[in-house]
Order: C-alpha cells, then structure tokens, then sequence
C-alpha cells in the first residue's frame, strides 16, 4: 500500500502538462493544451488537457481522467505502478516502509502457523504414544469415535505436566517466541516453578484449521468433568474466532458434493455427525452465528440449516441467526431452523436415533418463513384485528431485508393472507415512498417522460451513471447506495453503488480529485478501462441525464419485480403454495 497521504501530494506537485507531454506532443491553445488522442486513431486533434484543473479528456473517444488515470492508460500499468512511474519521472522516491512492515507481518504470521502445525503433529503423536495415552484413547472411544474419525480431524492428546510442548516445539528462543505468539504457551513471571508454561495440559485436543486447511488455533477438552470443559486458543494474528467454522474445512473435504451444511454448537457434535456419516456440518467456535459466516456458507451450498436446542435459549438464538440470515435469502437459498428436543444436543440425538431418521429431521425443519410468522404470531392475538395489525407492522422491517426476487414476493404474500390485508396494500407498505420526496430529486418529473436510455453502443447503463457522477459528484448526497438502489440488477450496478458511496464520502472533490481516490481502489482498474469507452456530457445536462438513469434502473426493477409477482400467481394457480416448494428463479 502506498499511503493516501503521499499520493496526494505527489497530485499536487505534478502537472498534468508535464506527464502528458513526455508521451505526447501537445500544443498550447489558448489556456488549455490540445493533441492527436493517444487512446484512438484520429487526424484532427479532439485530446484536450486542462492545467487548471489537472484533467484531460478527448472530445473524439471520451477518454478522460488525471494524470495518474493518464499513465494508468497510456502505460497500461495498475494503480501503484502508475504511482510509481510519476514518481520516478519527478525524480520522488515512493515510501516503501508499509510494504516492509507487512512482510514482516507475512514473516511472523508464517512463524505462528508453522508452530501451529508443529504443535497438532506433536499431539496427534501423543495419541498414538505417550504413555498416558489409553485415558484419552478411551475416553474418544467411549464418545463413539473411530480412529478415522480421529485422523480426519486431526485429533490429538496434550499429556498431563507443563512442559511437554515447550520442550518438543520450543526448542529454540525463535520457536518460543512463535508458540507465545500462536497463543501455545502462557508466559507468567510470578510463577517461580513455571514462568513459561503449556496451555493445553491433559486435554483432547482438537485443531482447528481455517478453510485452506492450515491449523490456525485448538480447542482442548478435560478427559472428566473438571472446569472449564474447553479451552481454546486466544485470538492470535492468524485466529479471530468471529470469523472462523470448526468443520468447514473437512466437511468441504470429505463431501463429495456438497449440497447443505448444517450450523450446531459445540466440536463435539460436528465430530458426532461426521461418525454417523453426516459429515456437512460446522460450528461457531462459542460466538453467535453472523452474517459473514453465513455468507461464507452460501457461497457454498444453497441450503443452511441450524441446529438449536428446544428450549427458550434456542429459541433466541434461532431469532438472533433468522435475523443474520434474512438479507441472504436470494432466491434459490433455504434456511432451516432444526430444534431438538429437550435435554439432547446434535452428538446425543444422533447416537439416539441415528442417521437416516436425523437427516430426514435436518430435511422437514422449519422453513425460514414458518418460523418467522410462528415467532411473531406468538406475540399477538391473532383472533384480533389488531393483533393482526400489528404482526403485519412487526413483520414488514424484517421482509424488507430479504433481496428483491420470488421469495421476497411470496413472504408477502403469505403476509397478506395471514393478516387477510390485501397483497396491494402489503406491497405498498413494503415499499414506502418517503414522506418528504424534494429531496430524492430521481423521483421528480418520470411519468410524463419516459427515460430515453440509448442501450445500442453495448455500455452499461451503469457506467454512463459512473461517468456522470465523475463530472459532478456531489448530486448523489441524497441518493441511499444501500436501498432501493442496491437491489437493483444491472451489469456494473455494484461498480455504481460503490462509486456512489465514495463520492458521498467526498463530495466537494473536483472530477481528478475524485478519479484520483478511485484509483487508488480495487475499481481502479476496473474503472479506467471502462471510461476510456465513455463520452463526456455537456455540464448543463450532466443532473439531468443522471436522474433519468436512475430512474430508468429503479423503474427496469419494479417491473421486474412485477413480473415476479405475475410469474408467481400463474405458479400459485396450479401449484400449493408451499414455499419449499418454490423451485429456484430461471434466468
Ligand atoms: P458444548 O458444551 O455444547 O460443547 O459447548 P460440546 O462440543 O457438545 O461438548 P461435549 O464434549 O459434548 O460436552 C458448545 C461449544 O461452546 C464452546 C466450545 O466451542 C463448545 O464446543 N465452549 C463450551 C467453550 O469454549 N468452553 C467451555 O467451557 C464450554
Ligand atoms: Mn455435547
């Protein structure tokens, strides 16, 4: 990374003249320069370079940017070689302490998993040859699991005294340093006998890899019924518990396709599962399920199912994984809520009724919806008008969640007839126009006017609206990139809404200013290609012709959403309208 810092003042020390007319003739006219276009073939020169506002365009292409977007294109070079290649020519040295400080991280962090797996070598040695071994050996055993399974997960044995690891790992200051770091050792200078000294001592071990497969941290359980059950490795700088899946890894190993991964709580019973031929499911390492972990999943499977106690506790967790879920349920996604019966946990339910009996358990849990409108109508009378009201007032907030397409269309339609309001009404209410509508100024003027979008020159819509916002960034501050806009599906919409986000965050910055902190972000690249395809708009029509590419996205999107919704009452007319039953949207 190069800082924000040296960049901008490598901006303000360069002149566009200077970058341009080393590559370029140029000639002076008037107050501006002007040449034959480097980006396309011409005979009369159209390439126009504005000193005063550091930023060149051509009139002929539509090519435009500054000068870094200049040598980006010309030099076809990435962002920090362009960088680079300014610099040089101005004789600047780019600082280059940030890259050595992530090497060093690099190094380090490398140090930390080779300890890692150094250590899980060296426990699952144990297993197979301390002399305490049988105890652990056993006790595996008595939980039903075969050496396979043991081996799959890599399962190991930390013996009883303090220095096992220390001694087999640490064998140097370097190794020390690294197992401290991987969170292995605890360091404690009070205590005479042991100042350094093992985490994990007479415990199962069970590692925990990250999806690549590297061992990234460990939990370690007691052979009996000592306190605490587990402990697990601290947060180090290759393991952030939040974000990781015990069982992701082997269960994408050891499925050959996968089709569903299943979320339950404890090692323990992604072990279980496994052992009785289950082997898709994952666990949170004690954190509540989130929506990365779930987005993770997604990309994976289209069907998650969580697994929670019977109990009330389960039950708001189940809520509490309903919500991180809700903005993740596409059409063609399923998610199921799995509750077990009283006193049981995955381990025990499936050692009780076994595999085919739990997997059709996993298959008829509780749909998304079904759950949704159960938790809710136990709030209010639904005998009452009010009470009805009011689960259409409580339910509203949470379907908005759910991505425009067929199964947001069909919640509200379970809706309406649940609460007996009409499906008009719910969508109306679903999609609220905003009581002061002056400041949406895309809403203003569209029903006389039908948009006149030219589709023929194959650029996306998208890209026109990018170009646009470049010229006069601060017409979007009243635009919402993340609602109504970001359901819409366009080719480059995210390339838009992330260029909405950025001139919102900068919206007094001048067209360079702008492309310049563009640059410097993965759109980048992305983004001077793309331009270089665009034609410049005359200023005065620049809010205009924005506002009418807007409108014609959103209004593109509700008549798709309409169809949807005519698509789905012809389903619904030869169909039941179990939602399960929904097949996935054809594109
Ligand atoms: P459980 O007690 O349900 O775990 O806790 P389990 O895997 O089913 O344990 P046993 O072996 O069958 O008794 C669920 C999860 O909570 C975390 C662990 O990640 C565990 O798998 N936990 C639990 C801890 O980190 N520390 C503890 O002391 C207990
Ligand atoms: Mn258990």
């Amino acid at each position: 990374m190069i800082p924000q810092g040296f960049i901008d003042d490598l901006l303000a020390r360069v002149d566009i003249v200077d970058v341009i007319d080393a590559r370029t003739t140029l000639k002076k006219t008037g107050k501006n320069y002007s040449g034959l276009c480097p980006f396309h073939n011409e005979k009369t020169p159209s390439f126009s370079v504005e000193p005063d506002k550091q930023f060149y365009y051509c009139f002929g292409c539509g090519a435009g940017g500054n000068a870094i977007g200049f040598v980006m294109n010309y030099e076809n070079l990435d962002f920090p070689d362009a960088i680079e290649n300014i610099a040089a020519q101005m004789g600047i040295e780019v600082p280059r302490e940030e890259s050595s400080v992530s090497q060093k991280v690099r190094e380090k962090n490398q140090s930390i998993y080779d300890v890692l797996q150094q250590s899980a070598r060296y426990y699952q040695a144990q297993l197979r040859q301390h002399p305490q071994r049988l105890r652990a050996v056993e006790y595996l055993k008595n939980r039903g699991l075969s050496g396979e399974i043991a081996r799959d997960f890599a399962l190991g044995y930390a013996p009883p005294g303090w220095g096992n690891l220390l001694e087999a790992v640490g064998s140097n200051e370097q190794q020390k340093k690294a197992l401290l770091n991987a969170g292995m050792l605890i360091e404690n200078p009070d205590n005479k006998n042991h100042p350094l000294y093992d985490r994990f001592r007479d415990r199962i071990i069970y590692p925990i890899r990250d999806s690549r497969g590297r061992i990234i941290a460990f939990g370690g359980r007691v052979l009996g019924d000592d306190k605490p059950k587990y402990l697990n490795s601290p947060e180090t700088p290759v393991f952030h518990k939040g974000e990781e899946l015990y069982g992701l890894y082997e269960a994408r190993k050891n499925t050959r396709k996968l089709e569903r991964i299943v979320i339950v709580e404890g090692y323990m019973d992604v072990i279980a599962l496994a052992q009785n031929d289950i082997p898709y499911c994952v666990a949170t390492l004690g954190t509540a399920t989130s929506t990365a972990h779930l987005r993770r999943l997604f990309k994976l499977v289209p069907e998650v199912v969580f697994c929670f106690d019977g109990d009330n506790a389960g039950r708001d967790a189940a809520w509490r994984a309903f919500e991180q879920v809700l903005p993740l349920m596409e059409d063609g996604r399923t998610a199921r809520f799995l509750f077990l019966p009283e006193g049981e946990d995955p381990d025990s339910q499936v050692r009780r009724i076994g595999k085919s009996e739990f997997v059709r358990n996993l298959s008829e849990a509780t749909q998304l919806a079904e759950f949704f409108f159960e938790s809710l109508g136990k709030k209010v009378d639904m005998n009452s008008l009010e009470g009805r009201a009011s689960l259409g007032k409580m339910a509203l907030p949470h379907i908005r969640k759910i991505p425009a397409g067929i199964y947001h269309q069909l919640i509200l339609d379970q809706l309406s007839s649940i609460t007996g309001v009409d499906l008009q009404t719910i969508q109306a209410m679903d999609n609220p126009t905003p009581p002061d509508a002056s400041p949406r100024p895309q809403l203003v003027n569209t029903v006389s006017r039908p948009p006149v979008i030219k589709k023929k020159t194959g650029r996306s819509v998208c890209m026109k609206a990018v170009n646009l916002i470049l010229l006069k960034p601060d017409m979007v501050a009243e635009l919402d990139e993340n609602g109504e806009l970001a359901k819409i599906d366009s080719p480059d919409i995210d390339l838009l809404l992330q260029v909405i986000a950025l001139a919102k965050k900068y919206p007094s910055s001048s067209t360079p200013e702008l492309l310049g902190r563009i640059y410097a972000t993965p759109l980048g690249s992305q983004l001077t290609q793309l331009l270089s395809k665009e034609q410049i708009t005359p200023e005065e029509g620049v809010v205009q012709e924005f506002n009418e590419i807007i409108n014609h996205l959103l209004h593109t999107q509700r008549r798709r959403l309409n169809h949807h919704n005519w698509l789905e009452e012809a389903r619904q007319k030869v169909k039941s309208s179990r939602i399960d039953q929904i097949p996935p949207e054809e594109s």
